[in-house]
């Protein structure tokens, strides 16, 4: 497993306007999708490519084109870093998966379900908030048993518990994230964190 953490000044930035606990929802949104795109970049540094060649208005060069990608947001709170994947990469394919906590026990359960092919595919799960890691674990099962040849997760904040559970668990899972906070608390939210990510991008 590779963890990269993205300590870029306006990853920072934007990661401490979420935190925010004033930050509105309107606001948040804007704000989630700048952070899901330099998340983004990050994580597609080794996409797959295939090589070609051009024509500029002077010679002829070789040049790249992208290839296939697969990106699976986590309902609800990974939609608010989908709309910086299809911006970055139009051509994407975009699967689905509902996941949701129990407030007591933690364990998540499974609603929805809509993948695309995926087979020897690359796949780019979304979900802001790996807490105690049960559901980025699950969405990952899903995704290698669907046939992706290999999966990153993109968050925003991450807990070391949650770091150790999908490492344990689905030790080829890549995770790129803007911060590895302290730890839990005993609700099984990131302290310090920045809340409940869902409720604070739909405002519930
Ligand atoms: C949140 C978050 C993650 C999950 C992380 O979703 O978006 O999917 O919790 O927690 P875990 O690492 O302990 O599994 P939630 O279940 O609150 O659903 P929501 O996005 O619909 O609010
Ligand atoms: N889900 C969230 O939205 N926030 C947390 O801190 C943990 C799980």
């Amino acid at each position: 497993m590779a963890l990269i953490v993205v300590n870029h000044p306006l990853a920072q930035s934007l990661l401490t306007s979420l935190r925010d606990g004033s930050t509105p929802p309107p606001l948040f949104r804007l704000i989630a999708k700048r952070l899901a795109t330099v998340l983004c970049i990050e994580a597609t540094r080794s996409v797959s490519t295939v090589d070609t060649t051009v024509e500029t208005p002077l010679a002829t060069t070789t040049g790249t084109r992208l290839g296939p990608l697969v990106a699976v947001p986590i309902l609800r709170a990974g939609l608010g870093m989908l709309e910086a994947v299809t911006e970055l990469f139009p051509d994407v394919t975009v699967g689905y998966l509902g996941l949701e906590r129990d407030h007591a026990t933690f364990e998540p359960s499974l609603y929805y379900s809509k993948l695309p092919p995926l087979d020897g595919r690359a796949a780019l799960l979304l979900d802001p908030m790996l807490a105690t890691g049960g559901s980025a674990s699950a969405a990952c099962s899903a995704l290698e048993g669907a046939g992706a040849a290999h999966v990153t997760l993109l968050s925003v904040v991450a807990a070391p518990e949650g770091i150790a559970h999908l490492e344990t668990r689905h030790p080829n899972v890549d995770i790129v994230t803007a911060s590895v906070d302290t730890g839990l608390n005993t609700d099984a939210y990131i302290v310090p964190g920045l809340g409940d990510f869902g409720d604070r991008l739909f405002g519930t």
